[in-house]
């Protein structure tokens, strides 16, 4: 019905790379204690039920300073930002993304939820679904591209931010980029899994579609994005364009990652989507660029989710 991919069907053959940093060297903010912070999981198993896949810095919105406290969550400006629900006065309260992402790596952040369905830095995967299970986000604004369905709203920071990595891919001649599915509701993936189940079979369903309430779309904060010259693509059409290697090596620059490649297949359980786009922010996707990350789960040390409990 909406959109969705067929899923491809060619094993991952790469290993997960680590980050590229050396552990620790990135952290400033804590000191030793979070120099202990540890990288990625990093593993070389194929998925056997896998087939194959595949960033102008925005300001945070309040100055702080960071903290250099061994416990963040303690500081005032971090429970400032938190209570202010400014998530990039909160990043930066913490002495930026790698220090964030440290800080929650080393269990040091017990302020930080990533089970929070309103913050940028929620992970919903098979094994994490969102809590409510029907949780709609506010504050959600019209994608500013063509769009090619009938979902085309995101948070309007996320519709900001693909509004301007629109732009500069324009500028950089690769071409035009449009928008398939930006948020959909927990109704609407029920619809959007059934159609695929009754057409593919429930594996291939799954690897390609999240069951309701375990899709990023239901958050405001992912967005499909295609390729258009004088019409828009399809899905299944985006890899292997000018805009999809451009979105590949800067959506990171923006805010964006591609959250779904070839080699993170086995971490997250899904087919490649190098159209499925998820907005964690600058600070957080600049660390996520930096260290060499492919799957959020390895970015905040959580455990690979490539099926569902049941
Ligand atoms: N296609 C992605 C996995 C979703 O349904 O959220
Ligand atoms: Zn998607």
């Amino acid at each position: 019905m909406h959109d969705l991919p067929h899923a491809q069907h060619a094993a991952p053959r790469s290993p997960i790379r680590g980050p590229a940093l050396p552990i620790g060297v990135a952290v400033t903010a804590f000191g030793v204690l979070l120099s202990i912070a540890t990288a990625p999981a990093t593993t070389s198993s194929e998925s056997s039920a896998m087939p194959e896949p595949v960033a102008v810095m925005q300001v945070p919105s309040v100055e702080v300073e960071a903290t250099t406290a061994a416990d963040p969550c303690a500081e005032a400006t971090v429970q400032q930002a938190i209570a202010a629900g400014d998530d990039a006065a909160t990043i930066a309260a913490f002495g930026g993304g790698e220090s964030f992402r440290a800080a929650v790596v080393a269990g040091n952040a017990p302020c930080v939820s990533l089970s929070d369905p309103g913050r940028v830095w929620v992970v919903v995967n098979k094994g994490r679904p969102l809590d409510p299970a029907e949780f709609a986000p506010g504050g959600l604004s019209a994608v500013p591209l063509q769009t090619t369905t009938a979902s085309g709203e995101v948070r309007a920071d996320v519709a900001a931010a693909v509004g301007r990595m629109a732009e500069a891919a324009e500028a950089a001649g690769v071409g035009r980029i449009g928008a398939n599915n930006g948020y959909r509701s927990y109704g609407l993936q029920v619809a959007t899994y059934a159609s695929h189940v009754e057409e593919q079979g429930q594996i291939e369903a799954d690897a390609g579609s999240a069951r309701p309430g375990h899709s990023e779309h239901q958050t405001g904060l992912a967005i499909d994005v295609v390729a258009c010259g004088s019409a828009c693509g399809g899905l299944d059409g985006f890899g292997g364009t000018p805009q999809s290697d451009w979105v590949a090596a800067h959506a990171w620059e923006f805010g964006f990652v591609v959250r779904y490649e070839q080699v993170g297949s086995a971490i997250t359980g899904y087919a490649p989507e190098p159209w499925h786009l998820r907005y964690i922010g600058t600070d957080l996707a600049a660390a996520y660029h930096a260290g060499g990350f492919h799957t959020l789960e390895e970015f905040f040390g959580l455990p690979p989710a490539p099926d569902y409990a049941h």
